[in-house]
């Protein structure tokens, strides 16, 4: 779908569908609906007399504008009381209202900011809600001749943005969103398409379109840098691990700021997604019930992919590494198994005390690879724990660290990105439930703070590195669907990882 800004008089906006918002205590007398009833003959009025259009959230009717308007049909959709408006609800306005129109066969759509609506902020927040809606997870469904048409075209309007700035903030939502929708790409993808090599190939594509360096690690690589925990996790399989890399670094040092080459002053961050591109469980092996959906295990990969395609656009000045271990986690004659003990890059030894606990296995070693490359700050983004789900559902995100000020900067910027985090504790009591009579270190406590303990795992291997952890088990996949997207992948993480890299190198310049 192509996104662009519009700042022509909404009567002349040539369109399937006008989308309207109308919230609590609008009326048809005042305003842009009053505008609208006059040119349409009265039809609004009348359909708020019926009660047909109600500013209540998510109530939305589709009227004709029998030609008083340049466009063809009028969207009026509920958007509820205007006092709490943010950014995440006018996503999810007009997330809702594009696959509206795209559902009534409409191939052309435009929202109009009207009233508190037109602001910079908010036109970002309808292109990305808009271009995120619009997706369809029919990767896989034979075309069909007869099917209605889709949306192709959604502008964005404002009678009273500037067009330079109403463009940029377009353009910025929509580039957004469009790397959210690409993780949400490969999240959907089934196991059998969606292999570790397919992920590192796709990364490829996207890395040699967008101007980043890539690189991918296969397990001859592996075994010679001794990353046994990833191995380990990938021996099952018959599809062959891939340590995927990517770079962005900005070209502009500034003046006078010259440093030997391969040396760097400046920090580098490295942003590390779990890539477990089918997750059964192993040898410790997972009910069949919903085993289906383990095919989005790489949800975090997906999330550090898309958010290098996102600074790879933006190209804010920063210095960031981009690592996607990526693996199978299947059981066979080959797989490693329960009481084994495994040795990690770091050379820390780890008892598998389950072969389920697979993703910090292939974190680790990924971790102690971004030390060795110098980086200064880590943030790894993970589906991690089944815990993680029950504690804080689909709504938000855990993060741990054992750094509070980036654990903060995470929880604004998930605020700004509408992909929110919630902190966890890491209290020094927790790390007692992976501790190992044999190893080092334990792969999984009891059952008990599930998600901390997977936090404290991984912070065995940050060193005194500034780290962040988020567990997006349960955010990275919708069990249904909202008016605002379909189910499924949601690209969690995406937005969230490159706003923060973009925020901070804003503050520090
Ligand atoms: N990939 C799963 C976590 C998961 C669960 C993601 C549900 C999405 C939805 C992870 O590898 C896992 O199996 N974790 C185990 C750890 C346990 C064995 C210590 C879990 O949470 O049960
Ligand atoms: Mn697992
Ligand atoms: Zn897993």
């Amino acid at each position: 779908m192509k996104t662009t800004a519009s700042t022509i008089p909404f009567k002349e906006i040539k369109a399937d569908v006008l989308i309207v918002p109308v919230f609590e205590g609008d009326s048809p007398q005042a305003g842009i609906l009053a505008e609208l009833n006059a040119a349409t003959g009265g039809q609004v009025a009348l359909a708020f007399e019926r009660g047909e259009i109600s500013p209540k959230r998510d109530r939305w009717t589709l009227l004709d504008s029998r030609g008083g308007i340049s466009a063809a049909r009028l969207l009026v959709y509920g958007a509820g009381s205007s006092a709490g408006i943010g950014p995440v609800s006018v996503q999810r306005l007009a997330g809702a209202a594009a696959r509206i129109a795209d559902q009534k066969a409409a191939s052309s759509a435009a929202i109009f900011l009207s009233s508190v609506l037109s602001t910079v902020e908010f036109a970002q927040a309808a292109a990305e809600g808009a271009t995120l809606g619009v997706l369809t997870p029919d990767f896989y469904v034979t075309k069909d001749d007869d099917a209605p048409h889709r949306l192709e075209e959604f502008a964005v309007a404002s009678n009273s943005l500037s067009e330079g700035s109403l463009s940029e903030a377009v353009e910025r939502g929509a580039l957004m969103a469009e790397a959210t929708n690409f993780a949400r790409e490969l999240g959907f993808a089934p196991s059998n398409d969606m292999t570790p090599s397919e992920l590192a190939r796709r990364a490829e594509e996207m890395a040699s379109r967008e101007g980043l360096q890539y690189e991918a690690l296969g397990e001859d690589r592996m075994k010679q840098m001794g990353m046994g925990a990833l191995l380990a996790v990938s021996r099952g399989s018959q599809e062959p691990a891939r340590l995927i890399v990517l770079r962005y670094e900005s070209g502009d040092r500034g003046v006078g700021a010259a440093v030997p080459a391969g040396k760097s002053d400046r920090e580098l961050i490295a942003l590390i997604g779990k890539g477990i591109t089918f997750d059964s469980g192993g040898i410790s092996i997972k009910p069949a019930l919903n085993m289906e959906e383990m095919k989005y295990d790489m949800g975090g990969g997906a999330a550090v992919i898309g958010a290098m395609q996102i600074l790879a656009r933006l190209r804010p000045n920063a210095r960031v590494l981009g690592l996607v271990p990526a693996s199978e986690n299947l059981p066979s004659g080959r797989a490693f198994k329960p009481g084994d003990v495994i040795r990690s890059l770091s050379g820390k030894t780890i008892e598998v005390a389950n072969t389920d606990a697979e993703g910090r296995l292939v974190l680790c070693d990924a971790i102690t690879y971004a030390i060795e490359q110098g980086a200064t700050m880590l943030v790894d983004a993970a589906t991690l724990t089944g815990a993680v789900v029950v504690a804080l559902g689909e709504v938000r995100a855990a993060v741990m660290g054992n750094d509070d000020e980036l654990i903060k900067s995470l929880v604004a910027a998930g605020e700004r990105s509408g992909e929110r985090v919630w902190p966890l504790p890491m209290d020094k009591e927790y790390v007692d439930l992976i501790k190992s009579d044999i190893a080092d270190i334990r792969n999984a406590g009891n059952r008990t703070g599930g998600s901390i303990t997977a936090g404290w795992f991984l912070r065995h291997f940050v060193g005194e590195t500034p780290w962040a952890h988020l567990d997006i088990a349960g955010t990275a996949w919708t069990e249904r669907e909202k008016p605002y997207i379909a189910k499924g992948a949601t690209g969690f993480g995406t937005r969230l990882l490159a706003n923060f890299v973009i925020e901070r190198a804003r503050s520090k310049n």
